[in-house]
């Protein structure tokens, strides 16, 4: 039966299908709650949310479903701030959109990314069916108070040696992120580089060499997707541009526009908006500052904060960072639960198809 594995059982879920966290809004409580009422798992994105925003956030869910849920958070290993003059020559290029916008030229920001080791706790005490992670791998420490507080841990993948320093490092399972995937890549061991491994590729691999369950993700976006992974010996698929039109999720209005856009299917991996590898929807900000050199994540990230806010309130889609994975075409506008009992459906039909 493709409906139990061990995800489904370490999660106390009925469907191995998971809603990928998407952290900068899409991922409402409502939607989280949706998914995990239709018999999927939602994730809450809270890796960009303060200690007291994922803790309300975290009683909103509570308040929506009494199913099982997953937060999530960035493991990062911030580097190092640059010089104060790297940082102004870049924001101060940033100028000339914040021009276009009508908004201030803004001076640096106080605070680069939120503070991990509070949001941690937020999340012990909540105890949620899991706490996902990207970016690194926690201290063992953080790890070792998850087991403690009976919190499974899920790391993310990006290429074969992560998904060995993640097993080894004692995580319950790992998201093999392929590069197909929207969003920000997972990768923190090597160059960029080495994490262009497909999901195809990666799914396998990682489902040869670890003995900890494998999530798939990375341009998943229907029953069929769903039925490929668990082929290649994946213990469940996570999905998260195909949830992006849902009217739960917080997807902006002119981020929508850019989903039903012609163009949607047009994606590249881009430095430019946060100074880490994401993929995104092809439009001008990410056009007019290819390949050109920025300050790292998370300093890049906070000195467009205020271009991408001032972008959606305006409706201007070509400053705002479009994420989406290879194949968000195939994104419908349906409600979560419709969505979820859809790819059941899909699921079990191609599964009968290839075994009659
Ligand atoms: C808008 C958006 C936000 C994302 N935010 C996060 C995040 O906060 N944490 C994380 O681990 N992954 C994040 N990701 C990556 C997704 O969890 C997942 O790997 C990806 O959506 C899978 O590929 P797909 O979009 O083709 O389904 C994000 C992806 C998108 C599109």
């Amino acid at each position: 039966m493709w409906t139990k594995t061990r995800i489904t059982q370490l999660l106390g879920i009925d469907r191995p299908i998971l809603l990928a966290p998407l952290g900068g809004g899409p991922s409402t409580p409502a939607l989280v709650a949706a998914v995990s009422e239709a018999g999927g798992i939602g994730t809450l994105a809270g890796g960009y949310l303060t200690p007291e925003k994922l803790r309300d956030d975290i009683a909103a869910v509570r308040a929506m479903t009494e199913r099982p849920f997953i937060v999530n958070l960035f493991a990062l290993q911030t580097p190092p701030m640059p010089p104060r003059e790297v940082l102004e020559r870049a924001n101060r290029a940033l100028d000339r959109y914040r021009d276009e916008l009508g908004i201030a030229h803004a001076p640096l920001p106080e605070r680069f990314e939120e503070d991990f080791a509070k949001q941690v706790e937020v999340v012990i005490e909540a105890k949620p069916a899991a706490f996902s992670f990207t970016f690194g791998i926690p201290r063992a420490e953080v790890l070792d108070a998850c087991r403690r507080a009976g919190i499974p841990t899920i790391g993310t993948a990006t290429h074969l040696d992560e998904g060995k320093a993640l097993q080894d490092a004692g995580v319950d399972a790992v998201t093999a992120q392929g590069v197909e995937a929207g969003g920000h890549r997972g990768t923190f061991l090597g160059a960029p580089e080495r994490g262009h491994v497909g999901t195809l590729g990666l799914v396998t691999q990682l489902v040869n060499t670890l003995t900890i369950p494998v999530i798939a993700a990375g341009g998943i976006m229907n029953g069929r997707g769903i039925a490929a992974v668990l082929a290649l010996g994946a213990d469940a698929a996570a999905l998260g541009t195909a949830f992006m039109l849902a009217p739960e999720a917080g997807t902006s209005a002119p981020y929508r526009q850019a989903l039903k856009s012609g163009g949607r299917h047009i994606t590249a991996l881009t430095t430019a908006f946060s100074g880490k590898e994401a993929r995104g929807i092809v439009n001008r900000f990410l056009a007019e500052n290819a390949g050109r050199e920025m300050p790292a994540y998370p300093y890049q990230n906070a000195l467009t904060r205020d271009i991408r806010a001032a972008a959606a309130k305006a409706g201007r889609a070509e400053f705002l960072s479009l994420w989406a994975g290879q194949a968000a075409a195939l994104a419908e506008e349906l409600p979560a639960r419709e969505l979820v009992a859809r790819f059941v459906r899909e699921t079990e039909e191609a599964v009968q198809r290839l075994s009659p």
